[in-house]
């Protein structure tokens, strides 16, 4: 058994489910014979039996929630919003536990309030973690749930930050802590793919230009987060009198370069807001 000592369901095993079980397996919190898997997708079960050596799957709806419930302690839902709903139809009549289960729910913009409608005493955890968990430097925000007491909130924040960084937050902060970590990589992205461009016209090969641009993003990450300085002061380090990189600065400040990341920030979280009043509403 993993160092957690516990077992763990997952329903939905897409693209955060697969992010979640795999940092999950790196950290050895959880071994493969602990993790239960129901995904309607044949093809992803197969794929996370041969790369995870997970055993414990199911795609039959009419048994395998039940299967989940009874052998886990910790059930991941980790579905698209609008599915929700139908499997919360389904699993509320399973064998619930509240001395034994933990629900984490990673659905955006759906509140815990929704969940527990449904699962009245059951400890209900909400999580925003985001992709870059693959290679366990995820950024998580955790919040708990009506029914969930600090010794889940605890459980859930410690297995999200061994997975890179995770803060306990009150749920309200969820939607913007959602525009920032679980929305950012593509910004972040966005930024890497128009720097390599930038190098690429300036006649450097693409490979080059591309790890050239990832690393220096990474490495100004690595000093932000290692020295704890403002960005700004560390922007200013590197911009002589004159030089070429105030140069730079004046031509992203002429795009509104921050004005438009803040924006970006804005415009995530406003839609969040309206994914999850949407499928809520639709209950
Ligand atoms: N992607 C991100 O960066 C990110 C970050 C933070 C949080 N989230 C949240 O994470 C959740 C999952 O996102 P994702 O990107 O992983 O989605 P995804 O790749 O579409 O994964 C969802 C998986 O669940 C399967 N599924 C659908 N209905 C099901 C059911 N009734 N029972 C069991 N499995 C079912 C889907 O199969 P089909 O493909 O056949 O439908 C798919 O394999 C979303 O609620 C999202 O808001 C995502």
């Amino acid at each position: 058994m993993g160092k957690l000592g516990k077992k763990i369901g997952f329903i939905g095993t897409g693209q955060m489910g697969e992010a979640i079980l795999k940092g999950l397996l790196t950290t050895e919190l959880f071994e493969p014979d602990d993790i239960y898997v129901m995904d309607i997708l044949d093809s992803r079960l197969q794929y996370l039996k041969e790369n995870f050596g997970i055993a414990h799957l199911s795609s039959d709806r009419s048994t395998a929630y039940n299967y989940i419930v009874d052998n886990c302690d910790i059930v991941v839902l980790s579905i698209k919003p609008q599915v929700l709903k139908d499997v919360v139809e389904c699993i509320k009549s399973c064998n619930w536990d509240k001395e034994k289960h933990t629900v984490i729910s990673i659905i955006g913009g759906i509140n815990t309030s929704f969940i527990e409608k449904y699962l009245p005493e059951i400890p209900v955890v909400r999580v925003m973690p985001n992709t870059p968990m693959l290679v366990n430097i995820g950024a998580s925000g955790v919040a708990p749930g009506k029914n969930a007491s600090k010794e889940h909130a605890k459980l859930v924040h410690g297995m999200f930050e061994a997975l890179g960084v995770s803060y306990l937050v009150e749920e309200k902060y969820i939607d913007s802590i959602t525009a920032i970590s679980g929305c950012g990589p593509a910004y972040v992205y966005m930024m890497i793919e128009a720097m390599a461009d930038g190098g690429v016209e300036l006649g450097l090969p693409r490979e080059m230009a591309q790890t050239l641009a990832a690393q220096t993003v990474m490495g100004g990450a690595k000093m932000i987060l290692d020295t704890g300085e403002h960005p700004g002061k560390l922007k200013d380090k590197v911009c002589s009198p004159g030089g070429s990189t105030i140069a730079g600065v004046r031509a992203l400040e002429q795009g509104a370069f921050r004005g438009t990341i803040m924006n970006a920030i804005e415009a995530g979280k406003v839609r969040m807001e309206e994914v999850g009043k949407k499928e809520e509403s639709n209950k």
